[in-house]
């Protein structure tokens, strides 16, 4: 790897995500927040040369803990809008100039990002920190793949009320598949609830907590487009179908781009980039 290489390191409250860049291409790498010393053991072999730039919450504390004092730190909700707009020029090169961004991490945050920057228009505590924990009370388990599995095979109508069960055969006002109560069904039905409905009812209501923000938000920002991004749509389909569907029933363009979690350590390293052009 040559000094040309230039690296992007998002230092969530969950995860550590890499993004690099250089003449051979692009490396992405993902790492638990506790393992500090195993993602720097990567990053002495892997981007020994490289310029790095950090992001993130917890970027300050990561590189003074690597001895990287020197490398530069951006704001995580401007890196975060401008590696969003990179990865989604190569999949969605149709996608507007402005549009709201839903970034689902430990916690959420939302945006209306523009050609101009991005202003932060609220959040919520319900996000990816939500889902592991509801779902290890729930079941015992932590391991977010053995969780994403158990949720493949799960039925959140088991545990949540939707609005045809309330209207119990009466024609709704709304949609009756809507969730009327996340869990809502859970005191007339809770012996037949397994574990993997438990789990899918949890992404349930994490991905409709977020979505009916995002419509909101759209809404007040007179906005079409919605953006989604966070580690916890990585090999997760329920909560993209769940995100989806809900937007497309209210009319809101739903983009959740690949590798959307890495959308800050890429414009970590392109806002680098842009300031050595300088
Ligand atoms: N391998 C994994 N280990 C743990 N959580 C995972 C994993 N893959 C996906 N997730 C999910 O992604 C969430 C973290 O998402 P993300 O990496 O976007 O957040 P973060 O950047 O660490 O947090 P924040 O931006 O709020 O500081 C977790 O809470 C979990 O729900
Ligand atoms: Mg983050």
């Amino acid at each position: 790897m040559t000094g040309r290489w230039l690296a992007g390191i998002d230092a969530g409250g969950t995860l550590i995500k890499i993004a690099a860049e250089g003449v051979g291409g692009r490396i992405l790498r993902c790492f638990p927040a506790g393992d500090e010393e195993q993602c720097g053991r990567w990053i002495r072999t892997h981007l020994k040369d490289a310029r790095l730039c950090f992001t993130g919450g917890s970027a300050i504390r990561l590189k003074d803990k690597l001895g990287l004092v020197r490398s530069p730190v951006v704001p995580e909700f401007e890196a975060s809008a401008r590696g969003v707009r990179a990865l989604l020029r190569s999949r969605h090169p149709s996608v507007p100039g402005r549009f709201i961004l839903t970034n689902c991490g430990t916690g959420t945050s939302i945006h209306r990002v523009a050609p101009s920057g991005q202003k932060r228009l609220g959040g919520t505590g319900v996000g990816g920190g939500t889902l592991l924990g509801l779902a290890k009370l729930m079941t015992g388990e932590s391991d977010f793949k053995t969780l994403m599995e158990l949720a493949a095979q799960g039925h959140r109508d088991q545990a949540d009320l939707t609005v045809a069960h309330i209207y119990e055969g009466a024609r709704p006002p709304i949609p009756g598949d809507l969730t009327a109560s996340n869990f809502g069904r859970v005191l007339e039905n809770s012996r037949r609830i397994s574990n993997a409905d438990k789990v899918a009812a949890v992404i349930g209501m994490v991905a409709e907590t977020i979505t009916s923000l995002t419509l909101f938000a759209a809404r007040n920002e007179g906005l079409r487009t919605a953006v989604f991004i966070g580690s916890i749509f990585a090999d997760n389909p329920v909560m993209k179908n769940t995100v989806h569907r809900y937007c497309s029933l209210c009319s809101l363009e739903s983009l959740i781009p690949e590798n959307g979690r890495f959308s800050g350590a890429v414009g970590a390293y392109l806002m680098l980039r842009e300031k050595s052009s300088l």
